[in-house]
């Protein structure tokens, strides 16, 4: 019982450290000082949803101190003391609101020691993120509570080296569980661990790393507590709920890689409180009694290839991975992986080669399925450096599949090439890239593993409607160009399809949530005349969206009242955004970018912007990397708005919305328009030349 007489005195030992830190400060700043972790509604996140106590000032953190004080067992006799499980646990308890308060001092004295960011600049020094602000928290937190993150494995220490570090991580990286990281052992922490494999790090790719010291682990508790708190509906102060909640709902558990002193041991006792066990690469003795609770509360030596399957199934966590038959490992938690210029292996598409995909309904008898075929030079035949075109045929064939389908099944293609290690896929339809890097490259991934992929994921994801799937991918000019035409006219035709209807003319309209994931904000609503500002989301596609899967992204909108129908403003559409976006869209307009426009993502084809100088509007597509009149280029606007920004003068929209007869209308539509890109002209030119004449018949007879 070694280890549970080091959590009490572990309490004993942080209290009074904390006690004296808090001291000084109180001597060397006003009582008065603002404290509290960057952008975030929930002050000192456990001591508020436990205790209610909302720490703002220095003088406030005296609260929690006397608490944590008074928590501490009142007496300890000898080494031989055997706890029960009250006093330990409350040990812990008082421990970790220490731990947060000593946080608090350390952001009030070294403000720039933590970045808040989901993606650090490592190159900078920047490597700790500190507690997440509640956009982190928002965007990551609603994927413990949907599922899309079973859970996280809080890892304090380091391994005993970066292969074995490397070796943990990614097992629960494979897994979509997040890693959040926290102190250092013989002077290394499992961060610079993973660096050093050459790992990236950040909220992007699920390995969290929250701070160099042991009481940064407070910010894995607080992150689950504001979960509660925000999608859990957990009073603040309902500490019994909130523990609860975390028992039940949130999978998390500890990995103590390292020495288990006096201050892990108290740590580790604290987060018995919330459900969550200890599992230590160590020999420590359990820090509970066993047999007193359902579940292990600490298991030591654990050996490392073993301790993220043993923690998973000691926190009973059920985790249904499909293995994908490819040389790389699979999965949400490397969606988020860049591949950059010293990494690049080779590439397909991205303005240097032509690269498209397309799916395509096929016959029944007229596909093989699981066929995979790569017509053309693979990555076997490429040097590092070069650039190969790249066209990506899916055939599927279901006895419920309509073509209605193809473009949702095409727009999963984006994710899930992003969810393989090492690979990295941007944009969409005939603006598709695909980035290789070495490591893939070293590990023997070959084109035809983007086949497998979407073979497997499309038969998973769509058993309703797929029955097969035969891919294929071509590398060869000449067959490039020619699934490229074929692709462009299949856009053209889809696209048609919803080119008659009009707004007035269906009652319903359709949300898309997709791009919540990165802008979490944003909500885009799609009407017949206001496609998706993607470009690959119309109206038919979100109602077909929707058929496919009803609990996706893709939520029909009542309409409701027209408020206002030059703008484009509808009651249904108010009400639903305002839940949507959690409060931060009130209200958007389709047909303004003047007076509360929609919000807008970072995948948008177009971002219009006003030019004051001449009361015109300008446009500039992705693919335009030259200046613009408004004096941004695209990268800069698409910079500015798309986080899910809704910003007065600029709009984020698609190339064809350009003709779609509403755009823009509450400005005064396509008249307003005074410059555009030649690409952008040249793409829209048929139909930008018959919207015009349009006008200009309108006009002549007004
Ligand atoms: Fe959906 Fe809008 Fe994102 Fe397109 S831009 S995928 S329509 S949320
Ligand atoms: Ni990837
Ligand atoms: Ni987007």
């Amino acid at each position: 019982r070694l280890v549970a007489f080091a959590a009490i005195q572990g309490g004993y030992k942080v209290v009074a450290e904390v006690e004296g830190e808090l001291e000084k400060a109180l001597q060397s700043y006003d009582a008065s000082t603002k404290i509290g972790f960057p952008n975030t509604a929930y002050y000192l996140p456990v001591i508020y949803s436990l205790t209610g106590i909302k720490c703002e000032t220095l003088e406030d953190l005296k609260k929690p101190m006397e608490f944590a004080r008074g928590l501490l067992p009142p007496h300890i006799k000898g080494k031989n003391h055997l706890p029960y499980l009250g006093p330990l646990l409350d040990a812990g308890m008082a421990g970790i609101f220490a731990y947060e308060v000593k946080e608090a001092l350390r952001i009030l004295e070294e403000p720039d020691f933590y970045i808040p960011t989901e993606d650090p600049d490592i190159e900078a020094g920047k490597m700790w993120v500190g507690p997440a602000d509640d956009t982190i928290l928002r965007k990551r937190g609603v994927e413990f509570v949907d599922g899309s993150a079973p859970g996280f494995a809080a890892v304090v220490g380091a391994a005993p080296d970066a292969e074995t570090a490397k070796l943990i991580v990614e097992d629960y990286q494979k897994k979509s569980l997040y890693i959040f990281c926290a102190a250092h052992h013989n002077g290394k922490t499992i961060i610079e661990q993973c660096l050093e494999a050459g790992m990236q790090v950040g909220w992007n790719t699920r390995i969290v790393p929250f701070g160099p010291d042991i009481s940064s682990a407070v910010f894995a508790l607080g992150f689950a507590n504001r979960a509660a708190m925000a999608f859990g509906g957990v009073e603040p102060g309902d500490y019994r709920r909130m523990l609860m909640y975390n028992k039940n709902r949130i999978f998390a558990f500890v990995n103590a890689l390292g020495d288990v002193g006096t201050e892990w041991a108290v740590a580790a006792a604290g987060c018995v409180n919330w459900g969550f066990p200890t599992l230590a690469d160590t020999d420590i003795p359990e820090i509970l009694p066993t047999g007193i609770c359902t579940y292990e509360h600490v298991v030591a030596n654990v050996p490392h290839d073993e301790i993220c399957q043993k923690s998973v199934e000691v926190r009973g966590l059920k985790i249904n991975i499909t293995e994908i038959d490819i040389p790389l490992a699979f999965g949400p938690a490397f969606e988020g992986e860049r591949v950059r210029g010293g990494d690049l292996f080779g590439q397909m598409g991205g303005g240097k080669t032509q690269c498209t995909e397309l799916v395509k309904m096929a016959e029944m008898n007229d596909i093989e399925d699981g066929k995979v075929e790569v017509i053309g030079p693979d990555i076997g035949d490429m040097k590092e450096g070069d650039v190969l075109p790249l066209g990506i045929l899916v055939q599927i064939a279901g006895r419920e599949f309509q073509e209605d389908f193809e473009p949702i099944m095409e727009r999963q293609i984006h994710h899930l090439i992003n969810y393989i290690q090492g690979i990295m896929h941007i944009g969409q339809r005939d603006i598709s890239w695909v980035r290789i890097s070495k490591a893939a490259v070293e590990k023997g991934f070959t084109l035809k593993d983007i086949g497998v992929v979407l073979h497997a994921k499309f038969h998973q994801d769509f058993q309703k409607i797929v029955d097969k799937v035969q891919v294929t991918l071509y590398t060869k000019q000449e067959d490039v160009d020619k699934i490229t035409a074929q692709a462009r006219e299949e856009y053209k035709t889809r696209d048609a399809r919803v080119d008659t209807m009009t707004d007035e003319d269906v009652d319903t309209f359709y949300s898309c949530s997709l791009c919540q994931s990165f802008a979490p904000s944003h909500v885009c609503t799609v009407s017949p005349e206001r496609t998706g500002l993607c470009g690959a989301y119309n109206w038919m596609d979100c109602k077909a969206a929707f058929e496919i899967n009803p609990t996706g992204p893709n939520q029909p909108i009542q309409k409701g009242k027209v408020l206002d129908p030059k703008l484009g403003r509808f009651e249904g559409v108010d009400e639903f955004i305002k839940v949507a976006s959690k409060g931060a869209i009130e209200t958007y307009n389709f047909y303004s970018m003047v007076h509360a426009p929609m919000t807008t993502c970072g995948c948008c084809e177009c971002i219009a912007a006003m030019l004051p100088a001449c009361n015109g509007i300008m446009t500039v597509g992705r693919d335009y990397t030259g200046d613009t009149p408004c004096g941004m280029k695209f990268t800069t606007l698409a910079g500015v708005m798309g986080g899910g920004a809704a910003s007065p003068g600029f709009v984020g929209h698609s190339k064809f919305n350009i003709t779609q007869k509403k755009f823009i209308l509450g400005d005064g539509g396509l008249l307003r328009l005074v410059w555009m890109p030649k690409i952008v002209k040249d793409e829209i030119r048929e139909r930008l030349n018959a919207r015009g004449l349009k006008w200009a018949l309108r006009t002549s007879l007004t």
